[in-house]
């Protein structure tokens, strides 16, 4: 993608597309539209491909995830926000580094013996999956089809999808939420001290979230811990099989793995563009987007603007000093909530890999999985 970003942000980086919907490519115009209070509520996009697909989804019940805090403007967003929050913390976060080594080095433990894997089921999906899924104390569940359902949820991000594929992601929503509401139905009886008891306790403490709000805040923390950290994991590791002297570097400079984890997040995107829906005229630029309009903030295009990051921007270097400034993870109100956990996720799974193979290389053609915003490969064939 990153060449039609590169034209965009040359050419028009505060695109009218004729789909209805507005595109902006730049590192300031994005970073702009995500610091200001334009809404996240998609259900106020009045014309348009994504107006159309809203319906078509809300017609088939799937409204009920609109209800998540992704979603949701103040005061909602803060009182849905900050149910979960104190959990995500950097502190609690890094409390949970024993056990996510762990996990790593049993997944590398298995492709060591086999000497060769396909990392995405073997490392990059298991290893968030299993976290967020304990971390939400969820019962063992069939981790294969709740993986293939999140797989199709999360093409409701895209900014448009055909009638075929609106169609799979309303029935893959109907059954992933029949799920949830199974996993909230059991922990109600066995309530232990873990997210989803907390904020079933919280549903009970008078109204300060309703049943329906319950299941799509928990289907968020169930598929936003896992569909995005993947890519992080997966496309860094691609990324460092394509620029063999920075993997080099990686081995003998450990002390640059936060830093790299980082230009990972940037050089990459794990979520390539996040939306806004305009509540009045907006200007961007000197451009005026009218309201109702969907706005879409590709992340991945401004973490590559050579206006910002300079001449290099299209180079991964895991020493560069303001990686940090990446957009990965957006900003303002609804900066990610899981950001210290994916780090730490990215971090654990990426230097362990590098430091304990030191033949890693790629064995065959990575396949990507195909989107266009939640994008990164869906086979990473490596040799060990
Ligand atoms: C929101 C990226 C991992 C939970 C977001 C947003 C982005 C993002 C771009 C949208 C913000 C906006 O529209 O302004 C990522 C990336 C990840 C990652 C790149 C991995 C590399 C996680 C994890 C969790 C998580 C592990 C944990 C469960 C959330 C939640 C929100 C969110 C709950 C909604 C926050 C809000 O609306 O206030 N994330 N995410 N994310 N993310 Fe993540």
């Amino acid at each position: 993608p990153y060449p039609t970003y590169r034209r965009m942000r040359e050419t028009d980086p505060v695109h009218e597309h004729p789909f209805g919907l507005w595109i902006l490519t730049g590192y300031e115009e994005v970073a702009q539209v995500l610091r200001s209070d334009l809404s996240v509520d998609v259900g106020r996009v009045t014309s348009g491909a994504f107006r159309e697909q809203s319906d078509e989804l809300a017609s088939s019940g799937l409204d009920v995830l609109t209800l998540s805090m992704l979603d949701r403007d103040p005061p909602d967003h803060t009182r849905l926000r900050s149910l979960v929050a104190k959990v995500f913390t950097p502190r609690k976060v890094s409390a949970l580094e024993p056990e996510v080594t762990e996990l790593v080095d049993a997944a590398l433990d298995e492709i060591a013996e086999a000497g060769r894997a396909d990392l995405v089921p073997a490392l990059a999906f298991p290893l968030p999956f299993t976290v967020i899924s304990r971390m939400l104390g969820m019962p063992p569940t069939d981790s294969e089809r709740v993986r293939e359902l999140s797989g199709l949820l999360v093409r409701s991000l895209e900014p448009v999808n055909g009638p075929e594929m609106l169609a799979s992601i309303a029935e893959a929503g109907v059954e992933m939420t029949a799920i949830i509401r199974e996993l909230i139905a059991w922990k109600r009886k066995r309530p232990a001290n873990d997210l989803l008891s907390s904020l079933i306790m919280a549903e009970h403490e008078g109204s300060r979230l309703t049943d329906d709000e319950l299941v799509a805040q928990v289907t968020l923390l169930y598929v936003a811990g896992h569909e995005t950290t993947v890519n992080l994991i997966a496309n860094g590791v691609v990324a460092l099989l394509r620029a063999p002297e920075q993997l080099a570097m990686l081995r003998e400079r450990p002390d640059l793995a936060d830093n790299a984890v980082e230009e990972f997040l940037r050089y990459d995107s794990p979520v390539q563009q996040t939306r806004r829906v305009t509540t009045r005229p907006y200007t961007v630029r000197d451009r005026e987007i009218p309201p109702g309009t969907f706005v879409v903030a590709a992340l991945a295009s401004a973490n590559r603007d050579e206006n910002y990051w300079g001449p290099d921007a299209d180079r991964l270097r895991i020493d560069r000093d303001n990686a940090r400034a990446h957009v990965s993870f957006s900003v303002g109100r609804h900066h990610c909530l899981g950001s210290a956990l994916a780090r730490l996720e990215g971090r654990v799974a990426i230097e362990r890999l590098v430091r304990r193979f030191p033949g890693l290389a790629p064995d065959g053609e990575v396949e990507w999985n195909g989107r266009i915003n939640l994008r990164g490969p869906e086979r990473l064939p490596i040799s060990v």
